[in-house]
């Protein structure tokens, strides 16, 4: 017979149990620019079985786990590529195809394959207010008295979605708005609520859509180093609606490169005297961040992982004086095929000086598309794991994002493997509960 402790046992695990990942899986996607088309064309050539989803962990990694490697999209219930549908707002009311083939990522024999699929896929009116893009010059985008009626139609559209799939993600893969600090206005749900009413200018077109989404439960990712959902009042939302967050800001080419390199410096107890990182890009990001104040959102986000990572506080002989500069440089003629520098003046044994120099020709949205991918389908896992959902913020995630987040008190964690570790920590009681 089995124990009052088992049988409590067993009736924990019950409630912990995650739900199955049957039926669709709504992808709503905020900016069908670079990043989004080159994910959403992606997923439908892995789906044709034109291509691999390589760069994306829940596709090709495995997890370790007793009797060795599994795939990770085998080990814990995560949607089917198969079973996403897409949608999205833009402020351009081009189609997928159309934003594809303007991004110039993507070859134009895959595109013209894939186009009566990509043209299907047409984004709904944005919220959009050029004082937070400046660069850009919206046309497709909805009116409204004040900011609560542009989140009220927002929350109209994904109810409408709604109704033709079984779940929904929302990530934010829109422009770099301008740099915003938290203010009176996040500080409480209530707060937020009027200071859409009033109109606050503190609330930026990405919080509008942000408080939409968790207002509806959905899950919310940030592709952008936007304050956001970076915020006390959206923060609470997301607790109180079981709707999940993360950090924000891809982590792709040089910030990526940076958490890697800095850990090892560190573990080996080499100094580092400065880390100059500079990049040429002409698409249209290069172009948004080609404005100081946007660029100010991007060298915020940028520079934390370095310094976190290196922990100058701890190891004062080794960091303290650390010089750290970042350039973003808007050069046309590379579209999105990104070429970065970093140059790394290290010192050794007694302060003898060294170099490292790391030339990395990357392009932005390839490393960024199977990033977004997993981010949707994580946070659909957690969103039906009641241990994750019910927490909000998701720490786990810190691992492709160059802001991680973290619940109040917590210091982030910056190293990618450690970073990897915390994932698949996340993970591995999930295979259990979903199995039983
Ligand atoms: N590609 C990378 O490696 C990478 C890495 C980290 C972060 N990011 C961030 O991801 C975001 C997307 O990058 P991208 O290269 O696709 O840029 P992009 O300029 O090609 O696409 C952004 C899209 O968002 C749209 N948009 C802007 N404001 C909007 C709004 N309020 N509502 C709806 N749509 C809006 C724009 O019209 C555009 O189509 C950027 O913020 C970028 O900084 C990209």
């Amino acid at each position: 017979m089995a124990t009052k402790q088992q049988s409590g046992d067993v009736a924990a695990a019950e409630t912990m149990k995650v739900a199955p990942a049957t039926g669709k899986l709504g992808v709503m996607i905020v900016g069908l620019g670079a990043v989004a088309t080159t994910m959403i064309a992606g997923v439908e050539a892995v789906r044709r079985g034109l291509a691999k989803p390589i760069g994306s962990l829940t596709q090709m990694g495995v997890i370790e786990d007793g009797d060795g490697a599994e795939l990770i999209r085998e080990f814990v219930p995560l949607a089917e590529l198969s079973d996403l549908v897409f949608t999205g707002w833009d402020i351009f009311a081009d189609n997928v195809y159309e934003a594809a083939a303007h991004a110039r990522v993507l070859d134009k024999e895959l595109l013209e394959e894939l186009k009566p699929f990509l043209e299907t896929i047409k984004p709904m009116p944005a919220v959009f207010d050029q004082h937070y893009v400046k660069r850009l010059h919206g046309t497709h985008v909805k009116t409204g008295k004040n900011k609560r009626e542009l989140a009220e139609q927002v929350r109209e559209d994904i109810r409408n979605f709604s109704k033709t799939v079984d779940r929904m993600v929302m990530i934010w893969c829109g422009s770099t708005e301008i740099y915003l600090e938290p203010g009176a206005v996040h500080e409480s749900i209530e707060a937020f609520e009027k200071g859409l009413e009033a109109n606050d200018p503190g609330i930026a077109p990405s919080q509008i859509y942000a408080y939409a989404a968790l207002s509806e439960g959905v899950p919310f990712a940030n592709g952008a180093p936007n304050l956001t959902v970076d915020a006390k009042a959206l923060i609470e939302l997301s607790r109180k609606n079981a709707a999940p967050i993360c950090g924000k800001d891809f982590k792709t080419g040089q910030t990526f490169m940076k958490t890697v390199l800095a850990p090892a410096l560190r573990v080996r107890s080499l100094g580092v005297a400065g880390w100059f990182s500079t990049n040429i890009l002409g698409n249209r990001a290069g172009e948004v961040l080609d404005d100081p104040e946007c660029f100010k959102t991007k060298e915020e986000s940028s520079l934390g992982a370095l310094e976190h990572n290196l922990q100058q506080e701890v190891y004062p002989d080794l960091y303290k004086d650390l010089y750290h500069k970042i350039r973003i440089n808007y050069y046309t003629p590379r579209g999105d095929d990104k070429e970065a520098w970093d140059n790394i003046d290290i010192f050794g044994w007694l302060g003898y000086p060294m170099q490292i120099k790391v030339n990395f020709l990357c392009r932005d949205s390839i490393l960024a598309a199977p990033i977004a991918l997993d981010l949707v389908l994580l946070l659909d896992l957690a969103k039906r794991a009641p241990q994750l959902r019910s927490t909000g913020v998701q720490e786990w995630l810190g691992f492709y994002l160059k802001s991680p987040q973290t619940a109040e008190g917590h210091a982030p964690e910056h190293d990618l493997f450690a970073q990897l570790v915390n994932l698949k920590n996340t993970l591995r009681p999930l295979r259990w509960g979903s199995r039983r």
